[in-house]
């Protein structure tokens, strides 16, 4: 019965350069413990300042084609995740298709921590209607351009990387592939998370640097509350959708944002810890890039093996949400 999409590669790139909490206690009024206590984050990585978005893209791209087995000749679309985009445009994916040698097209998707669910899922409908056969999906973030480094509540908590994956199309009776896809967004609570300046609402001006209107804004706790209840309604709803009970989960890639929002979700829907993939200690969020990243490193380190049944779950300012369960 027609189509499946399966994840058949994938590969990360991180920026070289760690900024840990050490270093944070210099810049801001913190403390390592605080950050530890509520965040769970002890490093993250800052992306060079000749490094964009699309130069992390390109790394974690050849990385997953690699894996792949396959030629970069064979990828027939490139959908790239962020949120920090080298340019508002052209778009990032296009940039990326360029320096990798790609002849497809290309295009953004703007998801904010959602992006790499979202992006698969895109991929996903473009292989099951037949129109694509190999996608390339990556989410990339040069989050460290638009943080506010003088803000202690948001500064700790953002990172820079990226991961990508190949997507290819798979028999529909094949054991293996995405199994199902959950997309949801809310417009209500854009407040919430968001850049508020430089975009067309409130355009580039001395005013708006002076005010650091181009920086992140974040209701923290609003978010905190929204995503807990999100991620486990979201994690509920695709395994229903999939003819799936928890018992049948191997392994949770959620979000990477914060160590107690996962501890509140993984209560929530009741699995124990040993199933859920954490590596948010040593990249804090790196938002569209976070769960790319941790689907890479838990396929690398073993715990996703041939076979198991993998849950992505992410949340983000939109407000954004998307759920994808797969057989590995
Ligand atoms: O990727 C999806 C989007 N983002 C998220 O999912 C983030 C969601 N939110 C969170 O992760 C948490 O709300 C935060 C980590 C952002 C904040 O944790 P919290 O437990 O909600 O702390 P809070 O904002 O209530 O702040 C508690 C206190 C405040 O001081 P007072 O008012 O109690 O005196 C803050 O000023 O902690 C203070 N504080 C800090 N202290 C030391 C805030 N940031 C810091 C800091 N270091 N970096």
């Amino acid at each position: 019965m027609g189509t499946k999409a399966k994840i058949i590669g994938t590969g990360i790139y991180i920026p070289e350069k760690a900024l840990t909490n050490a270093d944070l206690e210099t810049m801001v009024d913190t403390t390592d413990e605080w950050i530890q206590t509520r965040t769970g984050i002890k490093s993250r990585h800052i992306a060079a300042d000749n490094q964009a978005c699309s130069d992390l893209a390109v790394e974690a791209s050849k990385n997953a084609i690699k894996d792949s087995g396959l030629e970069t000749s064979d990828i027939d679309l490139i959908l790239v995740a962020t949120i920090t985009p080298d340019m508002f445009f052209p778009a990032t994916a296009c940039l990326v298709q360029e320096k990798i040698g790609a002849d497809c097209p290309a295009f953004d998707i703007s998801a904010a921590c959602s992006g790499f669910p979202y992006a698969l899922t895109t991929a996903e409908s473009f292989i099951k209607s037949g129109m694509y056969r190999n996608i390339l999906v990556v989410g990339a973030e040069k989050l460290s351009s638009f943080i506010d480094w003088d803000d202690r509540s948001t500064c700790v908590l953002f990172g820079d990387g990226a991961g990508a994956a190949v997507v290819t199309a798979v028999d529909g009776n094949s054991e293996s592939g995405i199994l199902s896809s959950y997309i949801g967004s809310n417009g209500k609570y854009a407040d919430l998370l968001k850049i508020p300046g430089g975009g067309s609402a409130v355009p580039p001006s001395h005013d708006v640097i002076d005010k650091k209107l181009h920086t992140l804004k974040m209701e923290g706790k609003e978010i905190f509350k929204l995503a807990v209840r999100q991620m486990s309604d979201s994690v509920a709803k695709v395994l229903d959708n999939a003819g799936l009970s928890l018992e049948d989960i191997d392994m949770l890639i959620p979000h990477q944002a914060n160590l107690r929002i996962i501890d509140a979700v993984m209560d929530r829907v009741k699995l124990p810890r040993e199933k859920v993939f954490i590596n948010l200690y040593k990249y804090g969020n790196m938002s569209s890039a976070s769960t790319v990243v941790a689907l890479h490193e838990a396929v690398k380190e073993g715990k996703i093996k041939e076979g198991s049944n993998v849950v992505m779950v992410a949340f983000g300012a939109g407000l954004t949400w998307a759920a994808t369960v797969m057989k590995w």
